[in-house]
């Protein structure tokens, strides 16, 4: 059954999370504040040994698990995957299909686990054309994971960055004609706030795995100053070790946000590592 706002009090113990019985949260030095990740070649994966794409999505899945618990384990504070596009609808209707039900399997098996390891969910994308069970679904994930600290889980399903941008600007647009702000106070910061990710850091890090060099439509407003790293790898086979040698790769990369390093005029002196 979906769960209802405020609804927490009713939660069986299983179902509640004291985040003080866990381990001190520690963010390794050097790790972000805010990964992003385009979970590619689910499908190559999958035609390299002969299996239908489905089995792909599922051992793609399997990464997704690892990945979640190693972001934990880092420390990490965001971590944002791009599970569904806007423009994945395009897909055969099975294979649609078959994400949704992944999706649904996710949900239903590890959302208690989430919740107990300490992780917010927070589903970024368009609701309003997804199966009312599927926003259910997201919806319960949400409010029962609302009070966790430890890490932020942002699903990017059914959502497209072009299309969130539009969105915003269309809220912004029937907020001047209501007359609440005025056009001339239209700017970067009043945008960014009618985003899905109002609020939330731009990301440090995009890793895209498959050896795809595009950000396909994600997060293309919030990656204005995001490192990118590229592998080779297959997501299925993206695993702990390759996250931990994307991480060190960004953490030897010099940042300098269009400033000069060790200089800067706001009071930040840039150093290459990460400010929250
Ligand atoms: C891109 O690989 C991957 C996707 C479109 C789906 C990503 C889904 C998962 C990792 C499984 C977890 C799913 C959910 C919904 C939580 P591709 O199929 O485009 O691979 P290809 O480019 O090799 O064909």
């Amino acid at each position: 059954m979906p769960r209802a706002a405020g609804d927490q009090d009713m939660m069986i113990p299983s179902m509640m999370t004291d985040e003080t019985t866990l381990p001190a949260k520690n963010r390794l030095s050097g790790v972000p504040v805010h990964v992003g990740v385009i979970m590619d070649g689910n499908g190559r994966w999958a035609a390299k040994r002969g299996l239908p794409r489905i089995e792909g999505h599922r051992r793609g899945l399997e990464a997704l698990r690892e990945t979640v618990r190693t972001a934990i384990d880092v420390g990490l504070d965001y971590l944002t995957v791009y599970s569904f596009s806007m423009e994945n609808w395009n897909r055969p209707v099975e294979e649609v299909a078959d994400l949704m039900g992944l999706l649904k399997r996710f949900i239903r098996n590890d959302l208690n686990e989430l919740h107990k390891s300490g992780v917010k969910v927070k589903v970024i994308g368009a609701r309003d054309n997804l199966k009312a069970d599927i926003r259910a679904l997201l919806h319960e994930a949400e409010d029962l994971t609302r009070a966790n600290t430890r890490l932020t889980l942002i699903v990017a399903f059914n959502y497209g960055s072009r299309q969130e941008i539009a969105a915003a600007a269309r809220a912004l647009a029937l907020e001047v004609v209501a007359g609440r702000i005025k056009a001339t106070e239209i700017d970067e910061t009043l945008l960014s706030g009618h985003l899905d990710t109002a609020g939330i850091p731009d990301p440090d890090l995009i890793i895209r795995t498959s050896g795809e060099q595009r950000l396909s439509n994600f997060l293309m407003w919030q990656a204005a100053y995001t490192e990118f790293v590229f592998l080779p790898v297959h997501w299925p086979d993206f695993d702990r070790q390759a996250f931990t040698a994307a991480l060190a790769e960004f953490s030897a990369r010099e940042r300098r946000f269009g400033g000069v390093t060790g200089q800067c005029r706001n009071g930040k002196v840039l150093t290459g590592t990460t400010q929250k």
